[in-house]
């Protein structure tokens, strides 16, 4: 009897498991929109943006974080900018987890100012 308790334990506990993977799973797309942003301000590189991916998504995406992304340099920020992941989560678009996680949403500015660093080609 307690054996069996013990195992329907285990059993719940991957269940629930398996749940939170799912929930954080992409169901839909965000739909890419043209951003009603004036992005021509001219010269807008990596360093215009850093201090909010340092401030902000580091302490998990980085320094041996275990959320799957680096983003202490440009490459791993590309790659979840060219996935259309780093907008729909900052965002907090449907079907993407919403980031930072366990805070507050980025300020507009912030969020502005990556959506160009984005749409005026990623600058080093
Ligand atoms: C408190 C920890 C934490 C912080 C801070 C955080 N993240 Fe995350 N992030 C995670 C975890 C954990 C995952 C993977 C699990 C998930 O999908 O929820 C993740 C996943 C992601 C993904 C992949 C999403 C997908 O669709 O698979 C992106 C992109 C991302 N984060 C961007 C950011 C950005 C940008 C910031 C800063 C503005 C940030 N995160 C801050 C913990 C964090």
């Amino acid at each position: 009897m307690r054996k069996g308790l013990f195992y329907i334990t285990i059993a719940l506990m991957l269940v629930a498991a398996c749940k939170t993977k799912k929930e954080t799973a992409k169901t839909e797309v965000a739909p890419i929109v043209k951003p009603p942003l004036d992005c021509s301000t001219s010269g807008l590189t990596f360093a215009a943006v850093q201090s909010i991916f340092d401030k902000n998504c580091v302490s998990c995406h980085g320094y041996g974080g275990d959320a799957g992304y680096n983003f202490l340099t440009t490459a791993d920020i590309r790659r979840a900018a060219e996935k259309g992941e780093l907008l729909g989560t900052i965002k907090w678009h449907r079907g993407f987890p919403k980031m930072p996680a366990q805070s507050d949403q980025l300020d507009k500015a912030s969020i502005n100012l990556i959506e160009c660093w984005i749409a005026n080609g990623m600058k080093e």
